[in-house]
């Protein structure tokens, strides 16, 4: 038998422990000794009950977990006792997980396993916006008619300060080698820390007055010029501000939904008329079919 993470009474908040008989592996998978799970937003959002659990995925809490391989299949890449950390659609916060082994990376040496268990959901989904969403680092039409070089982009990163936002933010600026990146946080602590730490080029407080309108802020920053692309998580209190500050064949890239997915107003028309693409993603819902992605982010760490 094995120990996991319970929820239950109203909106999930009384928090516990069951047993449950370990989870079977089939075909690909291994099982993991689980020692960490990341906790993400969507962990505290199905524990609410605000977003169901895809058919055929665990409703144990926990999208992310590093430990030690337990046992493999006979083909196994890995071997007993491995050091890992996986991606999983449940069951993360659990002694023990099966996973497809796709899903798995290894953990290097000078890595601990409480890093590595808060790495793939972050890391993965914003290398899933930056390399497989977006058109920021590949060839597009768009790209051709905003003929600004990569590092000469400009772009917003909504909740900045949020585990995606920081590996997004990390990932821009370090790797992309992106000179101007903003972000907007809900705190003056997340906004000093932004700035000051992670170097944004500037970070707004939406909860300050004089920063809430930081669409305004950023064109009269630049003259006038707004951004080329905005991630966003938090949909539809910021549309209006998006459709704003967008440039003209800017990309949007949504991927949360954090104040609501509903618009009231001219969003279409405002797509229209910047020529702006948009583009949506989930990660959770496509465990299976990550898999190369997975592999081409090995190669690239
Ligand atoms: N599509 C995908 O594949 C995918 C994968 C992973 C995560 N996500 C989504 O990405 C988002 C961030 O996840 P995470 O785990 O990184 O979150 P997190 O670390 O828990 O941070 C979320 C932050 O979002 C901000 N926020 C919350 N409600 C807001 C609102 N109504 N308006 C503006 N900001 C708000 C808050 O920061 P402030 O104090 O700064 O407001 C909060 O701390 C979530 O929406 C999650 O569902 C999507």
């Amino acid at each position: 038998m094995m120990r996991h993470v319970t929820y239950s009474g109203e909106g999930g908040s009384i928090l516990g422990v069951a047993t449950s008989p370990l989870p079977i592996i089939k075909e690909k998978e291994v099982l993991i000794n689980v020692v960490y799970s990341g906790l993400n937003r969507s962990d505290i959002m199905q524990r609410k009950g605000l977003v169901p659990v895809p058919k055929g995925e665990s409703n144990i809490l926990g999208l992310e977990a590093s430990g030690y391989i337990h046992k493999t299949h006979v083909n196994s890449r890995f071997k007993i006792g491995d050091k890992v950390m996986c991606l999983v659609g449940g069951g993360g916060m659990a002694e023990y997980l099966a996973v497809d082994e796709d899903l798995c990376l290894k953990v290097p040496d000078e890595m601990n396993l409480a890093v590595a268990g808060s790495i793939p959901e972050a890391w993965l989904t914003a290398f899933q916006l930056l390399y497989w969403i977006s058109n920021l680092t590949r060839d597009h039409p768009n790209n051709k008619y905003n003929s600004k070089s990569i590092e000469d982009k400009v772009i917003l990163v909504h909740a900045g300060a949020s585990g995606v936002g920081t590996s997004l933010i990390q990932m821009l600026k370090n790797i992309l080698n992106i000179k101007t990146v903003y972000a907007t946080v809900g705190s003056e602590e997340k906004k000093n820390f932004l700035q000051n730490e992670i170097k944004v080029t500037r970070a707004f407080n939406y909860k300050d007055e004089t920063e809430k309108n930081f669409d305004a802020e950023i064109l009269k920053i630049n003259g006038g010029s707004g951004v080329d692309v905005v991630f966003d998580c938090v949909g539809s209190n910021y549309w209006q501000k998006n459709a704003d500050v967008l440039n003209v064949d800017g990309e949007w890239v949504l991927y949360g939904t954090l104040s609501g997915g509903s618009v009231n107003g001219n969003f279409l028309g405002q797509l229209l008329k910047k020529r702006i693409v948009l583009s949506s993603t989930t990660l959770r819902t496509r465990s299976n079919q990550v898999y190369t992605f997975l592999t081409i982010f090995r190669i690239n760490i």
